[in-house]
């Protein structure tokens, strides 16, 4: 079971970070908060501004898992998201492959990291979720919080103990159906995108995460890791 064990620290420089500098002392399903982070990261290197008041943890996954499952993962961890914020009566979207989106703007993000080459020693997985944040300053167009939808404060406890509650339950579901979850939420599929200087549509992402882009010239096929929809519009 995830969370059944949970780790709350006041600062740490990353929960991913520091779940990899311990991981041979963490148990798989072992959950680590951090009120708030002094070098948390995003995707991309980019970083991830974390201030108290939003909720920053790490999940730790230890089961027999395949580098070429890792896509499950974000599946899993980005259709949680999307049911949890369904119970705050809050409807969210996924950005692919996992940002979390509230009328087009960033609510949350997720760093998903492993060692290991085929077979993986352990996978990590990293979730921002900005709370009770009012101000973005320079990603104010881009980013918002919970309490600037709802118009009240939550619990950042609250909203973990929710996640990690869904989280099991929907790890328990069938991959094939999470997944028809996932296209539902999606927002990306037939936007036009950019990909090495040529404009594409997304006509379809498979089950293992693969993009399938389009132009008059043809379809091409397309890893999650080999792509940013920074370009996307
Ligand atoms: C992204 O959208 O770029 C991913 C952001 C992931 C941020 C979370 S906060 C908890 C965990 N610790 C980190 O340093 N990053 C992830």
């Amino acid at each position: 079971m995830i969370g059944k064990n949970i780790k709350i620290f006041d600062e740490l420089d990353s929960t991913n970070n520091f779940v990899k500098r311990n991981i041979s002392n963490l148990k798989h399903g072992c959950v680590v908060v951090s009120k708030k982070q002094t070098e948390g990261r995003g995707r991309r290197d980019n970083i991830w501004m974390s201030k108290e008041g939003n909720l920053y943890f790490s999940i730790v996954l230890k089961e027999s898992i395949y580098r070429s499952s890792i896509f499950k993962y974000i599946v899993y961890s980005s259709v949680t998201l999307i049911e949890t914020l369904k119970e705050y009566k809050i409807e969210a979207l996924i950005k692919y492959p996992n940002d979390c989106l509230i009328e087009s703007k960033k609510v949350s993000g997720i760093l998903i990291e492993s060692s290991g080459s085929m077979s993986l020693e352990y996978l990590v997985i990293g979730i921002g979720i900005n709370i009770n944040q009012v101000k973005f300053n320079e990603l104010s167009s881009k980013a918002t919080s919970l309490k600037m939808v709802l118009e009240k404060s939550l619990d950042v406890d609250e909203v973990l103990q929710r996640y990690l509650k869904k989280f099991n339950d929907i790890s328990n579901l069938d991959y094939n159906d999470v997944f028809k979850m996932y296209l539902n939420y999606s927002i990306v599929l037939d936007k036009k995108i950019k990909y090495q200087d040529e404009e594409y549509i997304i006509s379809d992402i498979e089950k293992d995460g693969t993009l399938l882009i389009k132009n008059s010239l043809g379809e091409r096929r397309v890893a999650y890791s080999e792509i940013s929809l920074k370009e996307f519009y």
